[in-house]
């Protein structure tokens, strides 16, 4: 069977309390926990990623970061670095999230992110999408591809062992809104041609994110081309999250 990846995007959503369940419902459930063709991967906010790392060690699930720094150590406050990371338990990190794009993030550090993972020996979730305008104006491959772009550089560069690309349009993100299934084909047969042309097939995997929840979960994994979802909204709560996973 085909890898098939299931990333949670915990942002700034859960407390303690929250983790805290998310775990204990795992564990008492059973479940997601055994070694399968799907790999689970939880994005907890920084402060929470060791003891999420830890209480499921034992398990077939990873842990990934929300961001990382674009430098590998020294004076930035604040931030936190690849190695960090790997450290706390994370094995993977999402890059270039449009939350943090809106938050002044630009394409060089999302390439020097993407550096400083793969020199850490971790694989990059990186997130590529267009917003509504940009969609109207029908541009949405030629957004992929300057944001693409720049990352095939580093790529040829530092090629990663494995890369997790992300389409995430900006404006099916916690809008209960997500492209028709026909809409995910052609951008997703475009993201496979991208892919042959410029990086490693072999090695990337492509996901879709925004909105998805227990409804539509089945018809995305439909879609050809689609090797994982992003989910965020409904990876919150672990029942959710189950059904959308088995
Ligand atoms: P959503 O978020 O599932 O709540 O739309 C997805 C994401 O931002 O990664």
């Amino acid at each position: 069977m085909k890898p098939f990846f299931y990333v949670a995007n915990w942002k700034m959503a859960m407390n303690l309390h929250g983790v805290q369940a998310f775990i204990d419902a795992v564990r008492h459930d059973q479940t997601l926990v055994e070694p399968s063709a799907s790999t689970i991967i939880l994005c907890p906010a920084f402060t929470q990623i060791s003891l999420v790392a830890a209480a499921l060690k034992d398990t077939a699930i990873e842990c990934g970061g929300q961001t990382c720094s674009p430098y590998a150590s020294g004076a930035y406050t604040g931030q936190v670095s690849a190695g960090m990371l790997a450290e706390s338990g994370c094995a993977y990190c999402i890059i270039g999230h449009s939350e943090r794009r809106a938050l002044a993030e630009t394409d060089t550090d999302i390439a020097a992110q993407y550096d400083q993972l793969v020199n850490k020996k971790m694989t990059p979730i990186i997130c590529v999408g267009e917003t509504a305008n940009e969609r109207e104006a029908q541009k949405t491959t030629a957004v992929l591809e300057q944001q693409l772009l720049p990352l095939v550089a580093a790529y040829k560069n530092n090629p990663a062992d494995r890369l997790l690309i992300a389409y995430e349009p900006v404006w099916a993100i916690g809008s209960g809104t997500t492209p028709t299934p026909q809409e995910l084909a052609d951008v997703f047969a475009w993201l496979k041609g991208f892919v042959a042309k410029n990086l490693d097939a072999s090695r990337t995997f492509l996901l879709y994110g925004g909105s998805v929840d227990e409804q539509n979960a089945a018809a995305i994994k439909g879609v050809p081309g689609i090797s994982g979802l992003l989910i965020g909204g409904a990876s919150l709560e672990f029942k959710k999250f189950k059904n959308l996973v088995v």
